[in-house]
């Protein structure tokens, strides 16, 4: 598989640098990342090279009007010394989506697999270990044309690059704290880019989540764009409640990002046996739960955040808690969900692409 791409390796590792023991989420990054080029109609010239700067002119278009879509997946090394790829399959196709609505071109989801299993391959020992750790890919596609004219790039330049994780959030509060916005919109409701992963959606989400924060909230629960009444998504996660034994999350519609943990948990939650709706709720009816005591569970699920659980909630000034957080279902569901990444548990929906290590290597890097 290496032999696919030209591999220029680093001189010398840096992972001797890297507290294991204490890995920020995406602070480090490892040594090796994988890119190639787009001209002329055609990806070219892919390679792996040691991570770095890149070279852009201040007039790259991309820089001023935002032709960027990146995605995130994770590897885990599990205890059998095989490293596991989390469905990549169903990232390509969210760059390839995220790509299409910007007018960029699209990279085949063979070639963006290959290229992951490359870089594991080669940057393996960079697979943390520990609970809640893991290897974090950033694929990232962007313009790389210098002009001012407002038209889409002709060139473009696709990057892997991966970064050993811990947690997304703090869970030393017991839970994420969420401020309901009804005055700021992340994305349009129809028509516009909230279900791609792309640099606006995250630049739009920022004033808010900052406003948050100061008021002393981890992040924002994003409502609708037209009445801010219904809730979407979390920004850095999809959103589920569980209320009298169903748990709800909002539709896809456009303007929420599709997680791969989302689909994940509903399959998982559906093999349970647990009743699971995708509906549009009202956060009058999230806080009205939350006031009766029907609200049992609130939980939100990405790459960066897997299964994190909701302690409290504020809409309006008004700011409600959970009690016993994390709950039973948000527990079970966190467990699973790593137990099939990291091989401790059967995978089987098949959602893991296996890359085989040399096992001597395996046993080192276990021992570290
Ligand atoms: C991910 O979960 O992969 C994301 O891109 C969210 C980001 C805030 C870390």
């Amino acid at each position: 598989m290496l032999s696919d791409f030209t591999i220029t390796r680093v001189r010398k590792s840096r992972i001797g640098e890297v507290d294991f023991d204490n890995l920020p989420f995406g602070y480090v990054f490892s040594d090796h990342m994988f890119t190639m080029a787009f001209a002329d109609g055609r990806w070219h010239s892919p390679e792996i090279v040691p991570y770095g700067p890149i070279q852009l002119e201040p007039g790259a278009a991309m820089l001023h009007y935002g032709q960027t879509a990146f995605d995130g997946l994770k590897a885990f090394r599990g205890p059998d010394g095989v490293a596991r790829i989390f469905r990549p399959e169903m990232n390509a196709r969210r760059l390839h989506d995220s790509c299409a609505a910007l007018c960029m071109p699209t990279v085949d989801a063979e070639v963006f697999c290959q290229a992951i299993v490359a870089l594991i391959e080669l940057d393996h020992a960079w697979i943390p270990q520990k609970e809640g750790q893991s290897l974090y890919i950033r694929p990232l596609l962007i313009g790389t044309e210098v002009h001012l004219d407002v038209r889409p790039d002709r060139t473009f330049r696709f990057f892997i690059i991966s970064a050993p994780v811990g947690a997304y959030f703090d869970q030393s509060a017991g839970g994420v704290s969420l401020k309901a916005e009804d005055r700021y919109t992340r994305a349009a409701a129809v028509g516009g880019l909230g279900f791609a992963k792309t640099s606006a959606n995250y630049a739009a989400s920022m004033l808010a989540a900052e406003e948050a924060r100061e008021e002393g909230f981890d992040q924002v629960l994003w409502l609708d764009s037209n009445e801010h009444r219904y809730v979407e998504e979390v920004g850095a996660m999809n959103i589920f409640f569980k209320i009298g034994g169903t748990v709800i999350t909002p539709p896809l519609g456009g303007s929420i990002l599709p997680g791969v943990t989302r689909d994940s948990l509903m399959t998982l939650l559906r093999d349970r046996g647990v009743p699971v709706e995708e509906r549009r709720i009202a956060i009058d009816e999230v806080m009205d739960a939350l006031r009766s005591g029907a609200m049992e569970e609130i939980f939100g699920a990405g790459t960066g955040a897997v299964v994190s659980p909701v302690a409290r909630l504020q809409y309006r000034g008004e700011a409600l808690a959970l009690e016993n957080v994390p709950g039973p279902l948000t527990r079970d569901l966190y467990a699973e969900l790593t137990g099939i990444q990291t091989g401790r548990l059967p995978d089987r929906h098949g959602w893991n692409l296996r890359v085989p290590l040399p096992q001597a290597e395996a046993v080192a890097a276990a021992a570290r």
